[in-house]
């Protein structure tokens, strides 16, 4: 008799649940033999759904059909991002009721009759762990290799979209179904932090490539990162991980800061500290040794922040606007002083495409090599059914990334 892989996995677990000291397996009703195809599988699942302003309720549904080219996903974790705080919030998106979550992971327990390569053509089935980008449900033909241009906000995304007849469409949950059309990867050989990490890190993947489409952006440039929240953090760490040793971080809080040396900062100024524009600026040549900034990433979604940067960077130098995914307002600058006369070469940049999320699992190996201590950005874990707390910490501003877990 042979046994394969998902047997033994199958047995193991059976072992380890009578295990427990309680002599019994999980709590939730299973689908009987083998129509998991290795894995137990519950009859339902559980989704966060954002009902109302400031409230999460835990809907549970069917586990809903996999169809032939259907992969369903047990959910580990996913990390919240300032997108679901500001829905939480004020619903800016009128997105209102939707299962939120589309920085997520977990591990593939069904997949349909067509499945058997994920996105980039690497092999996937069962136990693979995943995580999906875009979905290209209206132009499939899209794949990451003729996608430099095309952003995600062209796009669909799981736990952006409205909820369906079958339903488990965002990562806040217990099991998502991704559906035939969009696009997955397998990232078996990463931690799950890493995993977690993957869609934040894809925006600064993004935001450093359009860095250097300017031609200013070298190996020795002096590079001025302005907010150190999650996004200004991870710029650093690419920043280093590419080579860039001279990075000076500007931010209102001294413990962001502080951490933004782990990530790779050589230099920090708490604008605090300094009482107008003139001030500050000296303070940020004075951590390049009198220089001006080659080139600056502005990651804060403050006016006063994007009015503030060009005085950092010098003549002929660079500027990558990020921070401005929710329309934070007007900010004002001077043409003369600050672009015209300056020659300074601005670009935005705006999510990621295809082709930055492979990337993106090469910084993040990248960065564990170089003993970046990324799972730290991970300030808190909440289980599942305590999601409305996960949120109020976000929005208290407490810690960085906040992560909420669904295996546990
Ligand atoms: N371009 C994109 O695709 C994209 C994707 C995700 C997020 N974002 C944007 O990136 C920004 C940062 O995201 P985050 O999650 O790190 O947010 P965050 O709120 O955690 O961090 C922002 C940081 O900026 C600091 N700050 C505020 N005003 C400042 C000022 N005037 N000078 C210096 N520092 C200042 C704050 O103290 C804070 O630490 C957000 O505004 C968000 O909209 C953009
Ligand atoms: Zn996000």
């Amino acid at each position: 008799m042979s046994v394969n892989a998902n047997d033994i996995e199958a047995i193991v677990r059976q072992v380890l649940s009578t295990m427990d000291g309680k002599g019994t397996a999980s709590p939730a009703p299973y689908v009987s033999g083998g129509n998991g195809g290795g894995y137990d599988i519950p009859k339902t699942a559980h989704c966060a759904f954002l009902t109302d302003l400031k409230h999460f309720e835990i809907k549970e549904f069917p586990m809903p059909e996999v169809g032939d080219d259907d992969i369903l996903v047990k959910v580990e974790g996913t990390g919240i991002c300032g997108t679901d705080a500001a829905e939480y919030k004020f619903d800016p998106f009128k997105y209102i009721p939707i299962n939120l979550g589309h920085e997520g992971t977990g591990t593939v327990v069904k997949v349909g009759k067509n499945v058997s390569r994920d996105s980039a053509g690497k092999p996937l089935g069962l136990g693979d762990k995943v995580v999906t980008c875009m979905i290209f449900k209206d132009d499939p033909s899209i794949t990451m290799f003729d996608l430099n241009k095309q952003n995600v906000g062209e796009a669909d995304v799981y736990g952006l979209i409205p909820d369906d007849e079958r339903h488990l469409t965002g990562w806040f949950s217990d099991y998502i179904l991704i559906r035939g059309g969009s696009t997955v990867f397998n990232v078996s050989d990463m931690d799950l932090d890493s995993r977690i990490l993957i869609e934040p890190s894809a925006v600064l993947i993004h935001a450093v490539e359009r860095a250097k489409s300017t031609g200013i952006l070298r190996f020795n440039s002096k590079v001025v990162v302005q907010g150190c929240g999650p996004i200004g953090l991870i710029c650093v760490a690419v920043l280093r991980t590419m080579g860039i040793t001279n990075i000076v971080t500007v931010d209102g809080n001294d413990q962001r800061l502080e951490f933004s040396h782990e990530m790779g900062a050589t230099g920090h100024v708490n604008f605090m500290n300094h009482k107008g524009i003139e001030a500050l600026t000296e303070a940020v040549k004075k951590e390049f040794g009198g220089d001006l900034a080659d080139f600056a990433f502005q990651c804060t979604g403050s006016p006063a922040g994007h009015s503030n940067i060009y005085k950092f960077i010098r003549n002929g130098g660079g500027l990558c606007e990020l921070g401005f995914f929710i329309n934070g307002g007007d900010a004002t600058i001077n043409p003369h002083f600050d672009i015209c006369s300056k020659e300074i070469t601005t670009v935005g940049s705006w999510v990621y495409t295809l082709r930055d999320y492979a990337t993106t699992f090469e910084f993040l190996k990248a960065a564990k090599r170089d003993g970046i201590p990324m799972s730290k950005l991970i300030t808190h874990r909440f289980d599942l059914k305590d999601i409305n707390e996960a949120f109020e910490t976000n929005i208290a501003q407490k810690g960085l990334k906040i992560a909420v877990m669904s295996g546990r």
